[in-house]
C-alpha cells in the first residue's frame, strides 16, 4: 500500500505582465493625476497595465472571479 505524494503549487496571479522584474511596483503622485478619475488594474490582465482597460470583465466571466480596478479620484 503506497502513499501518493501530492504537490500543490499556488498559481501565479500575474500571467504575463513585466515578468522580467523581481517585483512590479508602480507609484503615483495623486496630486498630479491628469484626469478626475483614473482606474488602476488589480486583476493583472490589462493590456495597459498598470491602468485598467476593462480586461477584468472577460476574466471575471471566464473564471467566476469578482476582481475590479482601484479608482483614484482627484478632489
Ligand atoms: Fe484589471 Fe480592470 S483590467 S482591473
Amino acid at each position: 500500500n503506497q502513499r501518493r505524494m501530492v504537490v500543490v503549487r499556488a498559481e501565479a496571479i500575474n500571467p504575463e505582465i513585466r515578468k522580467n522584474e523581481d517585483k512590479v511596483v508602480d507609484s503615483v503622485i495623486v496630486s498630479e493625476l491628469s484626469k478626475p478619475l483614473t482606474a488602476y488594474c488589480r486583476c493583472w490582465r490589462s493590456g495597459t497595465f498598470p491602468l485598467c482597460d476593462g480586461g477584468h470583465v472577460k476574466h471575471n466571466k471566464a473564471t467566476g472571479d469578482n476582481v475590479g480596478p482601484l479608482l483614484l479620484k482627484k478632489q
